[in-house]
């Protein structure tokens, strides 16, 4: 294998992940919340010593993902922020940042951190918008930039076909349990299996899970079968109970007391849940009964 994966996130929730290639070539993948980002530069910085950072990849646009992209930036000022163009576009929203500068406060509040030294947003940008088919060049590896919309419109993957490695993101869904993935299409449950069916397709060797790490070989199969079979499941109770009359408040619940049991109530956080479950019930049932 020609490179390496080094988990920098300082947190549960806010991972971000350094990818050493053998040519030299370095890119972070997310840079998690805004009171990790000084932990993770610290991180980042033991591994790379005097190699610099050539890439940060960002998956998708939730603050979880982008803030600590700012102190990253700052610190090797010569990495490249690629992202979505959508993504790029909500970087430059006042009202978007604001809502982020929200999220991370109560995140540092919820991790018992103080929120005032954590710094702020100003700096958030993208330098390389790209989209799909577009390439970004480790030298040894090639990553494909593969559009993936379902968990927000801007969400991407990167796909290196010599490695058969993809860089998946929250489109894919997110391990609740080792035999659970909780779905996370926010916006968009059929685009969101198109792309579990492409992921399929591609049949990856290795997949970096957002807020994991590495799978590899046969996890990588039953990882994309449990993605696919949970999204189903999950769009199923939906859609049945949305038909037997059940109000989006009755299925919301339905959906929690089925699905957050067991591994996935130890494995993800109610809050989590529910935030989730919040835009997934409506997305579906407008998706598939849209004429209704
Ligand atoms: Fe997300």
């Amino acid at each position: 294998m020609s490179f390496s994966v080094h988990n920098v996130g300082c947190v549960s929730g806010g991972e971000a992940f350094l990818l050493l290639v053998d040519s030299g070539k370095t890119a972070l993948i997310d840079s998690g919340f805004l009171f990790t980002a000084k932990g993770t530069v610290k991180k980042i910085s033991d591994i790379l010593g005097d190699r610099p950072l050539d890439y940060i990849l960002l998956t998708h646009s939730h603050y979880d993902h982008v803030s600590g992209s700012v102190a990253v930036k700052k610190r090797w000022p010569d990495a490249k922020v690629v992202s979505a163009e959508h993504a790029a576009d909500v970087f430059n929203k006042p009202n978007a940042v604001k809502t982020m500068m929200k999220l991370n406060r109560a995140a540092a509040i919820a991790f018992r951190k103080s929120p005032f030294f954590m710094g702020n947003l100003k700096g958030l940008h993208t330098d390389i918008r790209v989209k799909e088919g577009d390439i970004i060049d480790l030298g040894t590896m090639r990553f494909k930039v593969l559009e993936s919309p379902g968990h927000t419109w801007d969400t991407i993957a990167f796909w290196c076909e010599e490695e058969r490695f993809l860089i998946a993101n929250e489109t894919l869904g997110v391990f609740a349990s080792a035999e659970d993935i909780a779905p996370a299409c926010l916006v968009s449950c059929k685009r969101t299996l198109d792309f579990i069916h492409r992921v399929k397709e591609l049949d990856p060797d290795k997949i970096l899970m957002p807020h994991y790490d590495v799978v590899y070989g046969d996890d990588c199969r039953k990882t994309t079968f449990m993605a696919e079979r949970d999204t189903e499941k999950m769009r199923d109770i939906i859609l049945e109970n949305y038909d037997n009359g059940k109000t989006e408040e009755e299925i919301k619940q339905i959906v929690k007391d089925i699905i957050w049991v067991g591994p996935m109530r130890k494995g993800q956080p109610e809050a989590a849940f529910d935030l989730n479950n919040k835009y997934v019930v409506p997305t579906i049932i407008k998706e598939y009964r849209s004429s209704k």
